[in-house]
């Protein structure tokens, strides 16, 4: 069976209370379900693994552990460190498998901060602004 990792950055853990306008209405346990019932339903048998952190340093460990696991891609979301971090941008260089971006707003929309992504220069695609139909994309995106 297909494994894929997804991580999620900072305040991900908010989701469904946080800015709901802008981020969507479910909470990242939801997105959780709703990405797995999607992929059933679209006739994909696949191993999601979650994993959300607040801290740089615990997503750089789970980045660096990936790397020697097989997983068919890997999906990330790093939330306000998609613009600040070279350091999750340098372990995801090290990845062999895949990696989509994902980003629940569409960041170009946004804050002029907010369009530069550092981590991006290491994904093979970006999905943003599409809330939480962006996981099952990015995952779908692997499958096809
Ligand atoms: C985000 C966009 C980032 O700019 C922001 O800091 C987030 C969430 C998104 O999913 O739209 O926390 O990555």
């Amino acid at each position: 069976m297909d494994k894929f990792l997804v991580i999620n950055g900072p305040n991900l853990n908010l989701l469904g209370s946080r800015e709901p306008d802008i981020y969507g209405k479910y909470s990242l346990l939801e997105i959780e379900d709703l990405t797995n019932k999607r992929l059933e339903n679209a006739g994909h048998k696949v191993d999601v693994e979650w994993f959300q952190s607040n801290g740089e340093k615990e997503i750089i460990e789970k980045i660096q552990a990936a790397s020697n696991a097989s997983y068919k891609a890997v999906i990330i979301n790093p939330a306000a460190f998609s613009h600040t971090s070279i350091a999750i941008l340098d372990a995801l260089r090290v990845l062999s498998c895949p990696v989509v971006e994902v980003h629940l707003s569409n960041t170009n929309q946004r804050e002029e901060f907010r369009s530069n992504k550092i981590t991006a220069k290491s994904s093979t695609a970006v999905i943003e602004g599409l809330k939480e139909k962006g996981y099952f994309l990015a995952i779908l995106s692997q499958l096809i």
